[in-house]
């Protein structure tokens, strides 16, 4: 798969540069409140000028950390009948900035412990794999790491259903991150500009992702995706990463190793614990997302999931998935099984041998790669033991 480099695309926080309370008219407008408030009428929320005219007289430290934990957890019943939802795609610094921003209009109280100098966001080092919308399964982001490059592939449905993926790169620093978004056809002979793509983070495992094509914007709010046990003892198959294969330059394979495996992990009559019993094989669970083409060339996903059963071995099921397109209104999606995906990484290092059948069910004709030889394009990544 290519990874596409922009050197152009340094990133800089403009935060950096301009006042601070530009600065948080900004965040509360990248942070979707105006969706809700405006300054000085109320929306679906209240003005903010109302809501600094109502503490400002009693305004003190506790007050402060509770508004903006009001922010960060949603509220109800102060300003009427309407709750306001959390907003998890705020930190806990930038609530307390925008508390500090709201409590400063009408020429209003200084806001207790200002920082003069605008702050930087902090750095986020999110986690890699996958990630998805927890509200909305079917579609997904699979994130990875390639030097200082960020790499996303996301995989959902065209207006028709139908499943497709697009891929963007760029540098990241700090914790928000652009890029283009590209849509492959022709086997991934070519590559079409359809787009851009963002992501803000909010913690290692919380993004808002947001996007544009062709006039039409989106986003939703997506987590880490865990499925394993959260065991963090294994360590042969961790085998998280982007894969290609460089006879097959456009193709790619997002694996994420998660947990002890419920199969082949211990000797011993309960498996699933590992308790106090000799581990034989380090297995885990995984999942995969292979990246290809139909028989005309236009690009399709396949997912997979299972446990490492042998020592050097994996095989798994491969489904063919039709779903709801970004901005559709969404139904659950249906799964074809269409074949399977077999690693073999025995002498292969940094990468193993795969060969894949699937019957294109609907596409026209098969997809067959015999012992092709997959390598790892991004970096190792660690297991996580914080989830
Ligand atoms: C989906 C709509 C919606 C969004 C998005 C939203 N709010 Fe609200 N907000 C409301 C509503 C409704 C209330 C009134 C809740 C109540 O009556 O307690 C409110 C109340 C508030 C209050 C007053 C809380 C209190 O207890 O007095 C503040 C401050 C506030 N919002 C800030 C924000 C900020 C900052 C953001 C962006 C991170 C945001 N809101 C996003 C709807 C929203």
């Amino acid at each position: 798969m290519r990874v596409i480099r922009h050197v152009a695309a340094v990133f800089v926080f403009v935060l950096v540069t301009v006042g601070l309370a530009h600065a948080s008219a900004d965040l509360a407008k990248s942070k979707n409140c105006l969706a809700c408030h405006a300054v000085d009428k109320k929306l679906i929320g209240p003005a903010f000028s109302d809501v600094q005219k109502k503490y400002a007289a009693s305004w003190s430290a506790s007050q402060r950390a509770a508004l903006a934990q009001t922010i960060l957890g949603g509220g109800s019943g102060v300003w009427g009948a309407i709750p306001m939802p959390p907003n998890p795609q705020v930190s806990d610094a930038e609530a307390l900035q925008l508390v500090d921003w709201i409590m400063s209009l009408n020429g209003g109280a200084v806001p207790i412990d200002a920082d003069p100098t605008p702050q930087t966001p902090a750095s986020i080092t999110p986690l890699k794999g996958l990630w998805w919308n927890p509200d909305q399964p079917g579609h997904g982001y699979s994130l990875h790491a390639v030097g200082d490059q960020l790499v996303l592939v996301w995989y959902t449905y065209d207006i028709s259903g139908r499943p497709v993926w697009y891929l963007a790169a760029n540098a990241y620093a700090g914790s928000s991150w652009s890029a283009d978004l590209y849509r492959f056809r022709n086997f991934g002979a070519t590559s079409d500009i359809v787009g851009t793509v963002s992501l803000t983070f909010s913690s290692a495992t919380v993004a808002q992702v947001e996007w544009q094509s062709g006039g039409v914007t989106g986003g939703e709010v997506i987590a880490y995706f865990k499925f394993g046990d959260g065991s963090t003892t294994r360590r042969l198959y961790n085998q998280t990463g982007l894969y290609f294969d460089p006879a097959d330059d456009g193709y790619g394979l997002s694996v994420v190793s998660q947990g002890h495996g419920t199969a082949g992990g211990c000797s011993g009559p309960d498996p699933t614990t590992c308790s106090g019993r000799s581990v034989v094989s380090d297995a885990a669970t995984e999942v995969s997302v292979l990246y290809f083409y139909d028989s005309d060339g236009n690009p399709l996903w396949a997912l997979g999931s299972g446990d490492y059963v042998g020592v050097l071995t994996s095989t798994l099921d491969m489904y063919l998935f039709h779903g709801s397109c970004p901005n559709c209104s969404y139904v659950t999606p249906s799964a074809a099984w269409v074949g399977t995906m077999k690693r073999d990484h025995v002498g292969q290092v940094g990468g193993f041998a795969c060969t894949i059948d699937n019957t294109l069910a609907g596409f026209g004709g098969r997809w067959e790669r015999e012992s092709n030889k997959f390598v790892r394009l991004s970096d190792g990544e660690p297991i996580y033991p914080d989830y």
